[in-house]
């Protein structure tokens, strides 16, 4: 490892979240991580919703299920993983003998916030009778508290793998629990929780848009609230989105999630028009402020120095591995994922 003061370095980390050592301008940061990755035998592991630097250096782009998929079938020593921390997180879970490490240890989601374990805890124990299926985006605390995790991609097939008289709870997420219950007809008892980002679209300005594409589809992340998701001609993951985006007839899209996603999709189909939905505030698109946290600066950065690192509490990783895995199974059985 690079020649640095570790106890310095980890102070500053819990600090500020990153390692702020200096890169000289003329370094290539490409050129640099590819050594690394070879060196180290590492691998990047990097989320839609990273910056185009990011993806582009990155050997798996993928959405949480396609992510946790590669964690668990990695060979690398290392997983460089950028995304925010629940993900980096799921990563170790599946990994304890792996080191993970993530670019900024402060690139949290708002949705895991909105779950906080205690109240979680209470809101259980008044429900004993059900059983618990938490979306990926929540903590590990909230994990080991569930029977089974889902992720946008595989959410309706986890439900419908549950007995329909087994009365369910379904964290963090409202929006997307919401979604599940008009699909699957399960009748589901809500975490009132929600995602920043997706949350923000505006329906009036998402209609607009349309108004002036009339040809353009309107394509969301199950996410967003009701009021955009009933305008939307297609709702999926952001793997299912880029997916559908490419082979779909349409050459105009008006795309109801977080803007990192246009980077593939203009890569993988560029006669095609993305055009990002506009949210309720003064921006024209919407960027999550925590997976944006990452840049390839701090992924350089904590490549070579192996810093920020994953750590976890070896009761609260095992708990949280079994829902884990029963997910990873269902979705394997189903021929989910990538
Ligand atoms: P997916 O990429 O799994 O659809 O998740 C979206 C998201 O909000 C991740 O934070
Ligand atoms: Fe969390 Fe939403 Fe950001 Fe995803 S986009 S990390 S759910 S805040």
């Amino acid at each position: 490892m690079a020649d640095i003061n570790i106890e310095k370095a980890k102070a500053e980390i819990s600090r500020r979240g990153f390692l702020d050592v200096s890169v000289d301008a003329s370094v290539d940061l490409f050129h640099e991580i590819e050594l690394l990755k070879k060196e180290k035998n590492a691998i990047v592991l990097a989320h839609y919703y990273q910056e185009p630097d990011i993806q582009d250096v990155a050997d798996y782009i993928g959405d949480s299920l396609g992510l946790a998929q590669q964690a668990e079938k990695t060979n690398a020593d290392i997983i460089v993983f950028a995304g925010v921390h629940f993900m980096a997180e799921t990563a170790k879970i599946l990994n304890p003998k792996k080191k993970v490490v993530l670019p900024d240890l402060k690139a949290g989601c708002s949705l895991a916030d909105s779950a906080p374990a205690d109240a979680f805890k209470a809101f259980k124990e008044k429900h004993p009778d059900h059983i618990v299926i938490s979306y990926i985006n929540c903590t590990a605390d909230i994990k080991a508290m569930s029977d089974i995790i889902c992720t946008s991609s595989n959410a309706q097939k986890i439900i419908e793998s549950v007995p329909k008289d087994q009365p369910i709870i379904f964290a963090p997420d409202k929006n997307l629990g919401a979604y599940l219950i008009k699909k699957t007809g399960r009748d589901m008892l809500l975490w009132n929780g929600a995602c920043m980002v997706h949350e923000i679209f505006s329906q009036q300005k998402i209609l607009k848009l349309k108004a002036q594409h009339p040809d353009a589809k309107i394509i969301a992340h199950p996410e967003c609230e009701e009021a955009v998701l009933q305008h939307a001609d297609y709702i999926g993951s952001t793997t299912q989105l880029l997916k559908f985006a490419v082979i779909d007839s349409a050459n105009e899209f008006i795309v109801a999630t977080e803007t990192g996603i246009l980077h593939q999709m203009q890569k993988d189909a560029p006669l095609k028009t993305f055009i990002p939905a506009p949210p309720d505030n003064m921006c024209a698109c919407n960027d999550c402020p925590h997976m944006k946290l990452n840049t390839l600066e701090k992924l350089y950065l904590c490549m070579k120095y192996e810093q920020p690192e994953i750590l976890m509490d070896e009761l609260i990783r095992v708990a949280s591995l079994k829902p884990i895995q029963r997910m990873l199974e269902i979705s394997k059985a189903a021929g989910l994922g990538g």
